[in-house]
């Protein structure tokens, strides 16, 4: 692996030029955050573990035949990916109440819906995410009525595939937010898919296994993503990506 020039570099994740015009490595940083910046800390081998498990989720994607930017993962910490035109849009799914939806509207926490529901933030630090709808999405110059479509329909699979994969291992899926790029003329899902950007859920006990533990200030954030990482590998993935036994 040959790492380029440093493109950007975000919360969380840097990401650098490679050999090949089209494709970037994006390297997980270790670097936590919440409140749009506001509260940061670092947490050893949070990077590894989001990297491992967001490639996994990636594979399970492509796999059901979702188009993402994933390529490969290099090594723990690193992944290979298309380069994307990102759209400044987080998309959201829903499927149990929590988070800011409970703070903002009158559902109550731990409510199942009966259908997930989308939603769309605009994804700016200085704004503090505010929410879109497809008229303010357009306006801003950001995509188009046929982009927002296909990333409502392609998040809406997304939830199907993961909230089945998840189940089986124990793990409930409450919500999980994603973001598309441009490749071509397509759009790609991008980012990472990690315990980072997803709430994820002990079945029998609801127990929180994701980066609310950080955002609410209790410990055990890398105990949860570690239990994440080895509830969705298998010994296959172990084995081809050369993760050592203790650390799962
Ligand atoms: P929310 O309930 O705080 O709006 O979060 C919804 C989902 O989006 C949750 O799974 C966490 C994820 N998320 C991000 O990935 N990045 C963010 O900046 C925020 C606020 C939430
Ligand atoms: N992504 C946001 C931040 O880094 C917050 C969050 O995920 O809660 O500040």
């Amino acid at each position: 692996m040959k790492l380029g020039k440093l493109l950007y570099t975000g919360k969380a994740k840097d990401i650098y030029k490679t050999d090949n015009p089209d494709e970037v490595i994006i390297r997980f940083r270790d670097d936590i955050t919440a409140g749009d910046g506001e509260k940061h800390d670092k947490i050893p081998m949070k990077g590894y573990y989001n990297s491992i498990i967001s490639a996994k989720f990636f594979e399970v994607l492509e796999a059901a035949g979702i188009k993402t930017h994933y390529i490969t993962l290099v090594k723990p910490g690193y992944i290979l990916a298309r380069k994307l035109e990102m759209i400044p849009i987080e998309v959201i799914a829903r499927n149990i109440a929590t988070g800011s939806l409970t703070r903002r509207y009158p559902f109550k926490e731990g409510q199942e819906f009966k259908e997930p529901i989308i939603q769309m933030d605009y994804k700016s630090d200085e704004y503090g995410d505010p929410m879109l709808n497809d008229d303010i999405a357009v306006a801003l110059g950001f995509t188009t009525m046929d982009e927002l479509d296909k990333m409502r329909k392609i998040t809406l699979k997304v939830n199907n595939i993961l909230k089945g994969f998840l189940k089986e291992r124990g793990l409930l899926l409450p919500d999980f937010k994603l973001e598309f790029g441009r490749y071509n003329s397509k759009i790609l899902v991008g980012d990472e898919i990690s315990p980072d950007t997803c709430r994820l859920w002990e079945m029998k006990t609801r127990k929180t296994l994701d980066k609310d533990l950080f955002r609410r200030g209790e410990g055990g954030v890398i105990d949860a993503y570690r239990i994440v990482a080895s509830l969705i590998l298998d010994d296959r993935d172990k084995k081809r990506w050369k993760l050592e036994d203790d650390l799962l």
